[in-house]
């Protein structure tokens, strides 16, 4: 169900009807005032400009030709030539009785699925998970749950940082631990303290930056017994980020890694061909790829890097040898990648490489979707007190505690059992939510006490006003499954619940084109906001309310809780019948 599109479509028919061309945009668009209807399509003014001609007048020949029977109630021309339709309630209550009946809420599933290939999370697996990962892993799992609720097949990447220099210091440790008797997973329990060893070792003690390079050397050569040892450090780290996409109900598993280790054995191919097709070229014994495209205001080309001097690969080869394997093996129609904003030059250089070289045909989509960065209440970047990086396991383990606190002093009569399940849901989709409800490319202020609140666009107001639904069906003695007929929409804010419920194609439609949760995020939010302001101007159970009007309210509730909570959970985060 697509309303916007629906109109769009009638309206497109009645200007071609008037002599208009048939690509004119018709414009159609929600009002955002209710006495200009409830949808405009404002395309006549663009038009009659073209067309050198009087709006006003050719409104009222596009009018003439306009079929709303049954869609609409009124119809009217406004100002220089805007057209206000007002949306039939009959119509509409008959849409969600058809909406009602499907498990996709009315969603339309897409009549040819999209390959598509999305790039997120990809934690370095030398260190511990950190908060800047957070913003990757939620904001690309969201995506995608809206990309298969849409009905496209996605194809899950995780570029998992699994290979590189670093590893050669960290395997001379871990070798040593071993030695020793260690046992690995101690040894790796705390990934950032090992990390730290390893490097004051490597930077302090004689002899051992040259083991670290040796083993580097080893690993790239596909040395068996340091091969061991690098798989047995991955493993372990991978478990680690594993119990964080737990925490965080994302939807990663192991069979998603496609880390950068895998595309080693590709990366001598790719440099063979960009040399073979000329735009790779030898420059002060390394390869590099002159970018006359990017170039900057004296025309100096951007230097884009593929083989270091000494023969080493780079970030840049890997993300080339990706692209090709993408479009290629995995058939891509489009590639998305998140990852922060300061890697957007890269990916822009990646994307024109991998064009020239034919890695990425013209018709498969290469979207890189930056995002800014976490800010902490002082205005610079999140840190911890003492200045060092956020474990995002700490993060997420407090916000349970300070959901815990909470929802304790609101129902002192909980267990615990009921008051850990709940401080889970809440705690965890306060963070997800506080995130994804900001526009993804600016930075954001973390802060505790907003995202924690019961009131405002956060995860605790929206995951309440679904359990108070829910208490009503409870007292009511009504299962919301059997609730799926009987609407009649008599007050504004049925209508205006009616037309929100109504709009969550077109909100999906837009979050999965720009990449940008914070749209789904916002709708949830006003669809929440209205169902409030319903609750208190239209009584359900109150005695002496018309059975029909109470069925008509009751089923409303029922869509109303639905939404919410399949909006909620293409967010990953959990709603609960009691909170
Ligand atoms: N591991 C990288 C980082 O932590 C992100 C990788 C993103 N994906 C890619 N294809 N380069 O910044």
């Amino acid at each position: 169900m697509n309303i916007k599109q629906l109109l769009s479509e009638k309206v497109l028919a009645a200007m071609v009807a008037a002599g208009l061309p048939e690509d004119t945009n018709p414009a159609v668009s929600i009002s955002n005032r209710a006495n200009f209807g409830d949808y405009q399509a404002n395309g006549v003014m663009g038009a009659a400009k073209k067309l050198k001609t009087n709006p006003r007048e050719l409104a009222a020949k596009v009018l003439e030709h306009l079929d709303l029977t049954d869609i609409a109630s009124k119809v009217e021309l406004a100002g220089p030539g805007f057209i206000n339709i007002h949306l039939s309630e009959i119509w509409l209550a008959k849409q969600l009785s058809s909406v009602a009946k499907d498990n996709k809420l009315g969603v339309n599933q897409r009549a040819i699925a999209q390959n598509v290939v999305v790039d997120y999370s990809a934690p370095n697996l030398a260190k511990e998970m950190h908060v800047g990962h957070l913003r990757s892993t939620i904001i690309g799992d969201a995506v995608v749950r809206a990309l298969e609720f849409r009905g496209d097949k996605v194809i899950r990447q995780n570029h998992m940082g699994d290979w590189g220099t670093q590893f050669g210091m960290l395997l001379a440790h871990l070798s040593d631990k071993l030695q020793a008797n260690e046992v690995a997973e101690t040894a790796l329990a705390d990934l950032e303290n090992f990390y730290r060893e390893a490097k004051v070792r490597f930077d302090d003690e004689e002899g051992f930056a040259d083991r670290a390079r040796d083993y580097v050397v080893k690993l790239q050569g596909g040395d068996a017994e340091c091969l061991k040892l690098w798989q047995q450090f991955i493993d372990i780290s991978i478990t680690h980020s594993e119990d964080i996409y737990q925490k965080l109900n994302v939807t990663l598993t192991r069979d998603d890694i496609m880390g950068e280790s895998a595309y080693n054995a590709d990366l001598s191919k790719v440099i063979d061909e960009l040399m073979a097709q000329g735009l790779a070229v030898e420059d002060q014994g390394a390869k590099v790829v002159f970018i006359e495209e990017m170039a900057n205001k004296d025309g100096e080309p951007s230097v884009f890097i593929v083989q270091k001097s000494g023969g080493g690969y780079l970030y840049a080869t890997t993300d080339l040898s990706a692209c090709r394997y993408r479009s290629g093996e995995l058939n891509a129609d489009r590639i998305i990648i998140f990852t922060d904003a300061r890697q957007a030059l890269h990916f822009k250089q990646v994307e024109i490489v991998a064009r020239k070289a034919g890695f990425l045909p013209e018709q498969v989509g290469y979207d890189h979707c930056p995002f800014g960065m976490m800010m902490g209440d002082d205005g610079k970047p999140f840190k911890t007190r003492t200045g060092g990086t956020v474990k995002l396991a700490e993060l997420l383990d407090e916000a349970v505690v300070r959901a815990k606190a909470l929802i304790k002093e609101k129902n002192p009569d909980y267990d615990d059992e009921q008051l850990d399940e709940i401080a889970h849901k809440v705690g965890i989709g306060a963070v997800k939510f506080a995130d994804l409800s900001k526009n993804r490319t600016s930075d954001y202020v973390f802060n505790w006490k907003t995202m924690l609140s019961f009131e405002g666009a956060t995860a605790p107001y929206l995951q309440y006003a679904y359990s108070r639904i829910q208490s009503i069906f409870a007292k009511a003695g009504v299962d919301p499954q059997q609730l799926t007929s009987g609407f009649a929409i008599n007050e504004p804010q049925e209508k205006a619940l009616a037309l929100k419920l109504l709009q969550l194609e077109d909100v999906l439609d837009a979050v999965i084109n720009e990449c940008t949760p914070n749209l789904l995020c916002n709708y949830l939010y006003e669809l929440a906001s209205l169902y409030m302001s319903f609750y208190e101007a239209c009584p359900i159970l109150k005695d002496g309310i018309d059975d029909s009007v109470k069925q008509a309210r009751l089923a409303l509730c029922a869509q109303i809780a639905k939404t919410l909570k399949q909006g909620l959970d293409i967010l990953g985060i959990d709603v609960m019948e009691r909170m």
